[in-house]
């Protein structure tokens, strides 16, 4: 199997309490692999171990081959490129210093890195001057650099831990370009989002809570799992319909949430679809519907929590 990286039974502790609990995955070579949770669910914690930045407390990791033992850290670290979620690059450097400092990190020799640099700027679309401070590119253009500074050591997979966050949104869809040409030239890609749009672009995705994997499967497939009845967005004739549905949410709804102007629901069990349909048209109008991942990613991930 092409399997570059698999994770066994991973356990991260810190204190007593488990940040990543039993986690176990493999990813293919040349996927994008979507990490998917809401905050504090484990994901930059897991990302840390994989990269061989953070000792695990139990469980075993293999990077394109490397096994996770004392020592192999380093080995592992030639293999991975890593884009933190905190920090990208060294605002107090130029461009130019930034990348000379990753090169340096990772032992890249002096030619191939001017090749290198050459050939990733290229890549980005970069014509500016490599010689101004990190710290006056735009949000977008900083992201993107940081990922050239990442690529540099020509890692076969790339760790990008909400590459995104923040970023406009002309510059997300150059940016999710950008991987999906890494990943069609066989570069696995190893991403965390909290914009589902994004994750739609995933070839598979993770969804952890509580520092557990709690699915695992490609946007359509998880729609399609998640919700075997059906969905529909709700329009509210008027704030007093509106009132009642959400004072009554409880009883009537398996699924009921807020989305732009609308709501998206789904009919509880309990309840026969049509005829509650019937009774609830003096309320709203109904519209049945294709779920997105946002109502994937409410329903399993915060399902239990809201
Ligand atoms: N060094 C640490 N010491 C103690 N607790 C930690 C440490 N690092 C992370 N945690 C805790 O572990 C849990 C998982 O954190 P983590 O940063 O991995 O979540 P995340 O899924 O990346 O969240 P976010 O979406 O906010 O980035 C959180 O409860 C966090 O507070
Ligand atoms: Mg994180």
């Amino acid at each position: 199997m092409n399997e570059i990286v698999i994770v066994k039974d991973l356990n991260v502790m810190f204190g007593n309490f488990f940040a990543v609990k039993n986690l176990s995955f493999s990813v293919t070579k040349g996927e994008i692999f979507g990490f998917l949770g809401s905050n504090g669910a484990g994901k930059t914690t897991a990302i840390r171990v994989l990269c061989g930045l953070l000792p695990a407390t139990s469980g075993d990791v293999i990077i394109d081959d490397v096994k996770f033992i004392a020592g192999a850290e380093n080995l592992v670290k030639k293999k991975v490129g890593y884009m933190s979620q905190k920090f990208t690059l060294y605002n107090d450097l130029t461009i130019e210093e930034n990348f000379e400092f990753a090169a340096k990190l990772r032992n890249v020799p002096g030619d191939l890195y001017e090749k290198r640099k050459k050939q990733l700027l290229k890549f980005i679309d970069f014509e500016n001057d490599c010689h101004q401070m990190a710290a006056n590119l735009p949000g977008g253009v900083k992201q993107e650099i940081a990922l050239v500074a990442a690529l540099l050591h020509d890692p076969q997979i790339i760790f990008l831990d909400e590459p995104t966050a923040g970023v406009a949104p002309v510059a997300r869809n150059k940016f999710w370009n950008l991987i999906k040409q890494l990943s069609a030239a066989g570069k696995t890609i190893f991403v965390t989002t909290h914009y589902m749009d994004e994750a739609e672009n995933c070839h598979r995705i993770a969804l952890m809570r509580s520092g557990k994997l709690i699915a695992l499967d490609s946007p359509s497939n998880l729609k399609k799992m998640t919700y075997q009845r059906n969905i529909y967005s709700l329009t509210t004739h008027n704030s007093e319909a509106r009132q009642y549905l959400v004072a009554n949410a409880h009883d009537l709804f398996e699924m009921f949430a807020p989305y732009g102007l609308h709501y998206h629901a789904i009919i509880a069990d309990s309840l026969n679809e049509q005829e509650t349909l019937d009774r609830l048209k003096k309320y709203c109008i109904f519209q049945k519907i294709s779920p997105s991942l946002e109502d994937v990613f409410l329903k399993l991930v915060e399902g239990d929590e809201r």
